[in-house]
């Protein structure tokens, strides 16, 4: 492969070093020209499976057919409007998420990314109940505007002053690495009790709401235990704090079903979804009831964005539903998660490394340990696995902040032959890190 077109493009990478704000992660060492169904294809012409859908996005894959289809319709009959003017496909959509919503979250605001969906939940919130008090999990990621920043705590918070005044965090539960009753199993009503305890001697009287992922994708795939949600559930309640749920990553059949919080029973006040929606445009959105919008629009509600109610990333949403109901993928995520989950156990039998295989449906990780009976986490060596894996032809994710942990989400849509790929990549990238 000639040096000037492949992924070793000197000049492309001298133009990014020089041109580009870094804001995260070192760029992985590839040069992706093209990205279709569960693959990518980088500048050495080289196929590379795409196990994180983008960033935990692109759920039918990329580019696909239908979605191609609308946005090439819309981008040439109806983009974006003026914030104060409807179209259809905003109202359809609301319709839709309204109709196949858990419980009556019927009205919905139409935005772009998964922190101002959170944003603006937390806005709402503040407004119906009048405090500003934001309880939020230790390991949680809502995203890196201004009140889901707040309540972001999986990343480092040093570096950008203080945090909105208001803001309690409550360990995560995990299940895995116990800190309440580990001896005797999880004590997670233990451990929520004492937190709730805490949020009662921090609140200075001014709680507004708690906000969850149902799944704690970006903190390390924390699954909470079955009751967990409930019981947090009731916690809030008798506080009068409102629920949001951020099923950002969770959200459209990656667990298996519609919306994770199904599984647990749970209906929130708000539920903002978003990554998905759009599975890889941008589109995000809040679900809540009508007596909450309502009390908001008596008392002024604002949340005014240049994209809020665009028709072009509605048709967007409207026609992933529509495919994901069309095609069952749904019960296929549930069938493929099944088969991913089976083949990270069978290499748990053969790697001492892999700790633990959790998370629902297409929604897995895979904890890497230093040590079995310690469970001491093995950062390096996930880095050194991640590294070998896109050398194999597969792109992963791994969470950050010194854990180990393979984040493990491919498309819905994959094959069972491309869920053996993925496997038979991670089977030769452990055996290669662990030789
Ligand atoms: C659960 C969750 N909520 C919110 C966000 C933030 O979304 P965005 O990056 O689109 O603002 C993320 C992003 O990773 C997320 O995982």
């Amino acid at each position: 492969m000639n040096e000037a077109t492949g992924n070793l493009d000197a000049a492309f990478w001298d133009r990014a070093r020089r041109h580009l704000v870094r804001y995260g992660a070192d760029f992985m060492p590839v040069i992706v020209e093209k990205a279709e169904g569960s693959f990518m294809t980088d500048a050495s012409g080289r196929r590379i499976l795409d196990f994180a859908s983008g960033q935990m996005s692109a759920i039918l894959g990329h580019s696909h057919p239908d979605i191609v289809d609308t946005v090439r319709r819309y981008i040439g009959e109806l983009d974006h409007l003026y914030s104060a003017i409807l179209s259809r496909p905003v109202v359809d959509l609301a319709e839709m998420l309204a109709r196949l919503a858990p419980g009556l979250l019927e009205r919905v605001l139409l935005l772009s990314t998964g922190g101002e969906s959170n944003d603006a939940a937390i806005r709402m919130a503040k407004l119906a109940t009048g405090g500003f008090e934001i309880v939020a999990l230790s390991r949680s990621w809502h995203g890196v505007t201004g009140a889901a920043a707040s309540a972001t705590y999986a990343w480092s918070r040093r570096g950008y002053g203080p945090a909105a005044a208001g803001s309690i965090a409550i360990p995560a539960p995990d299940s895995y690495r116990p800190r309440f009753g580990a001896a005797n199993g999880y004590d997670w009503q233990g451990e929520l009790n004492y937190a709730f305890e805490l949020v009662d001697r921090q609140s200075t009287g001014n709680l507004a709401a708690c906000i969850v992922e149902p799944i704690l994708s970006s903190g390390g795939v924390l699954e909470p235990p079955e009751g967990y949600i409930a019981a947090l559930a009731a916690k809030c309640r008798e506080r009068g704090m409102l629920l949001i749920f951020d099923e950002a990553q969770t959200g459209l059949g990656r667990t298996g079903t519609l919306f994770a919080c199904e599984r647990d029973g749970v209906v929130p006040e708000f539920l903002t979804l978003s990554k998905t929606l759009g599975a890889g445009i941008p589109l995000s959105a809040v679900l809540t009831t009508a007596g909450i919008e309502e009390k908001c629009y008596e008392r002024g509600f604002l949340f005014y964005t240049t994209h809020v109610s665009d028709p072009l990333p509605a048709a967007v949403g409207l026609k992933v539903l529509e495919v994901i109901l069309r095609d069952k993928l749904v019960e296929r995520a549930r069938v493929a998660g099944q088969r991913l989950r089976d083949g990270l156990l069978a290499l748990q039998q053969r790697y001492e490394c892999i700790g633990d295989v959790r998370g629902r449906g297409l929604l897995l990780g895979m904890d890497l340990v230093e040590d079995r009976e310690t469970r001491e986490p093995a950062p390096d060596l996930a880095q050194d696995v991640l590294r070998r894996c896109l050398e194999l032809g597969m792109s992963t994710s791994i969470v950050r902040g010194g854990l180990g942990v393979f984040r493990i989400a491919p498309p819905i849509t994959i094959s069972d032959a491309e869920i053996d790929l993925g496997l038979s990549i991670f089977d030769q990238a452990l055996r290669d890190a662990t030789q």
